[in-house]
């Protein structure tokens, strides 16, 4: 059984670990042990069998609009909905902290489109957002589309 929770101090290396692991491909940019301490909060996880299996993170971007970070599976959990649900659980407390919006940088969109995500122009999306960008190690050569899912406020629960 596959368990969608909030991080712990104890998931911090597992985090890491996931993450890095599917940096080496470009899906994904690769995040230090210390900025996932700093960032844990952001942070949601798939437990399954006593092992992380799949993360995401929820980063306030802007006093409207937050991205989603990092979603990672691990290669033999794919295909099973983990994705889909760690996705849902971001979009849940995205309205549930009140934004209007939700966004995400990425190159295979399939997931976010079935979640109502469209595509936009990446100009549309404020400066600040690319303030990481210059860590990438793809920049300034972007290969990423930008997604933004509109939150309706009608459905904070
Ligand atoms: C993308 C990823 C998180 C999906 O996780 P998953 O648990 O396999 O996804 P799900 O099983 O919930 O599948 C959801 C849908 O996405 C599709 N999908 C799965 N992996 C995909 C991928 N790499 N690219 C595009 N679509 C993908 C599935 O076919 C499925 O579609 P369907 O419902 O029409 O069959 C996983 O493949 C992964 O970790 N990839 C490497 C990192 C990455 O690319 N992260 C996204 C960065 S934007």
């Amino acid at each position: 059984m596959v368990r969608i929770r909030k991080a712990k101090l104890e998931d911090l290396l597992d985090i890491y670990n996931i993450i890095r692991h599917a940096a080496r491909t470009g899906a994904v940019l690769e995040r230090s042990q210390q900025e996932i301490l700093e960032h844990l909060r952001d942070f949601i996880v798939a437990e399954a069998e006593d092992e992380i299996v799949g993360v995401v993170a929820l980063h306030f971007a802007t006093p409207e609009m937050c991205e989603v970070r990092s979603l990672v599976v691990a290669e033999k959990w794919r295909g099973l909905g983990v994705g889909k649900r760690l996705l849902s659980r971001v979009i849940k407390e995205a309205k549930q902290f009140g934004f209007k919006k939700i966004f995400v940088l990425a190159q295979a969109p399939h997931l976010y489109l079935q979640k109502g995500f469209k595509l936009v122009p990446k100009e549309k999306l404020p400066n600040k957002i690319w303030k990481d960008c210059v860590n990438c190690p793809k920049f300034p050569q972007c290969d990423e589309e930008a997604y933004v899912l509109f939150l309706s406020s009608s459905s904070k629960k």
